[in-house]
């Protein structure tokens, strides 16, 4: 029995998360520079996109540039920028194939005009497509985006549009760069780091958490489902008992 023949369709994660870590030392391993784990990166994020898209994730969400990666090498933040403009340019026929919309989140405005336009124009491409959203975290920071929300909302009161009284989870959830779309189920991390760094840290609160050794050049198809496996192993009780999910689900 192949891995994805083992997959309860019931049970797919709704929103899947991932830190795609270990470029750098791949490359390494082989006695070559850092961008060239980068470069081979991009067939694992093809890999995963459709993987995703196969088994019916909703929404994919790839770590793609942290606020920190900005203080990178120069010729390493060129180099990623530039594989992100030649990716979105290679795969928009796959995104259209696999009516897949594109989105993304972070501090779009500081990426280089190129990047923005070539962004934009398959975020706009690709807008009516429903299968499934990649939404890619670029220039994006955790804290950044909550400090951002802080920032709208407090206008918002100070404008009397809003009352303190009335801030709650959900809007801080509708201020957030995420807020079209569901908390993470599941996040997978690759390379053997277990750390979260500054990525969608509201919105994991109940997600499960994976890591692999694996490094991310290397991840393939068999990876995810892998992963995904493990996922439906798991009981998420969102801090009930056990006993009270099963009553639940009567
Ligand atoms: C982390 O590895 C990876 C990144 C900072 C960038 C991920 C980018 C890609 C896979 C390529 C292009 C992306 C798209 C969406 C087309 P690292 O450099 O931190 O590895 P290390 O920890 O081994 O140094």
């Amino acid at each position: 029995m192949t891995l994805k023949t083992q997959i309860d369709p019931l049970k797919i994660p709704k929103h899947v998360a991932v830190i795609m870590d270990g470029n750098g030392r791949w490359a390494k391993q082989k006695g070559m520079a850092r961008v060239f784990g980068h470069k081979n990166g991009v067939k694992a994020v093809r890999e995963v996109v459709e993987s995703a898209a196969e088994i019916g994730v909703k929404v994919l969400t790839l770590y793609a540039f942290s606020t920190e990666n900005w203080n990178r090498p120069k010729v390493e933040v060129e180099t990623l920028m530039g594989l992100l403009v030649s990716s979105l340019k290679d795969e928009l026929k796959t995104l259209q194939k696999n009516n897949i919309k594109l989105q993304c989140i972070g501090t779009i405005e500081n990426l280089p005009a190129k990047a923005q336009r070539e962004l934009f124009e398959v975020i706009n491409k690709t807008k009516n497509n429903d299968h499934m959203t990649l939404n890619l975290a670029l220039s994006y920071g955790s804290r950044e985006e909550i400090v951002n929300a802080i920032q709208n909302i407090s206008k918002k009161v100070v404008n009397k549009q809003l009352l303190t009284e009335e801030i709650d989870e959900k809007i801080i959830n509708n201020h957030l760069y995420t807020f079209t779309l569901p908390d993470v189920d599941f996040l997978i991390r690759t390379s053997g780091e277990k750390r979260i760094s500054n990525f969608l840290l509201w919105q994991i609160a109940y997600a499960e958490l994976y890591f692999t050794e694996v490094l991310w050049p290397d991840f393939r198809k068999e990876h995810f489902f892998e992963a995904i496996l493990d996922y439906q192993h798991r009981e998420r009780r969102f801090g009930k008992t056990s006993e009270q999910l099963e009553k639940d689900n009567e």
